[in-house]
């Protein structure tokens, strides 16, 4: 299968546009993916080269076609970079996030999270979405916790030993909530 932008679907909020990947995110994801304290927060391996970015790119895309993933770059409304990436696994829901240093503390990964999340739900037909983030990314904690999310119980990544947390929103806390 030949996989394209088009499984995944366009998002807008009030200051942001969420987008399938394309090859113009490469450079930007690169700056991100070789942050070493943002790839230890996110869990991400750092890659060696830029030249991993169409790898990247592809992954993307053919997980969105088979519907396990969908992963939707962040623009700011007319701004000339992707500012981050926001990412949707559908079988065992969750969601995850990375924004570019340059961009922190603007509220913009929970605007796109919060966007995520009501397509999740509303759209897909969700009813649980999970998520984990080591103990001391106190920013993801606060986004989770901004977004509602509850905690559920700690575990240890098996890959590198970090101490992380999972935490879970589901439809019905959001609903209540209103
Ligand atoms: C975590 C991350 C996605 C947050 O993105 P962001 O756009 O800055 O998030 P927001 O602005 O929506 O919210 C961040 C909140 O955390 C708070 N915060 C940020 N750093 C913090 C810190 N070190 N300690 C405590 N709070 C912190 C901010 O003040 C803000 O809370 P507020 O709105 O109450 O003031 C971003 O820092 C990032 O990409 N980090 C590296 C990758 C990563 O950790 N991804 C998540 C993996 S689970």
């Amino acid at each position: 299968m030949i996989a394209s932008h088009e499984h995944v679907p366009p998002l807008r909020t009030d200051r942001l546009v969420l987008r399938a990947p394309s090859e113009r995110d490469i450079p930007a994801w690169f700056e991100r993916a070789t942050d070493r304290e943002s790839a230890y927060l996110a869990g991400d391996p750092i890659p060696a080269s830029i030249s991993e970015g169409q790898a990247w790119l592809e992954r993307a895309l053919e997980k969105a076609a088979v519907k396990e993933r969908l992963l939707w770059s962040i623009d700011i409304h007319g701004g000339p970079v992707s500012i981050g990436t926001v990412g949707l696994s559908l079988k065992d829901p969750g969601i995850s996030f990375v924004i570019g240093r340059l961009f922190w503390g603007r509220g913009y990964a929970t605007e796109a999270a919060r966007e995520v999340l009501r397509f999740g739900f509303e759209v897909l037909g969700l009813s649980e979405v999970g998520s984990e983030f080591v103990v001391d990314n106190s920013g993801s904690r606060r986004v989770h916790e901004k977004l509602g999310f509850k905690y559920v119980e700690k575990f240890i990544d098996e890959s590198d030993g970090a101490e992380c947390e999972r935490h879970i929103l589901s439809k019905r806390a959001i609903e209540e909530q209103r």
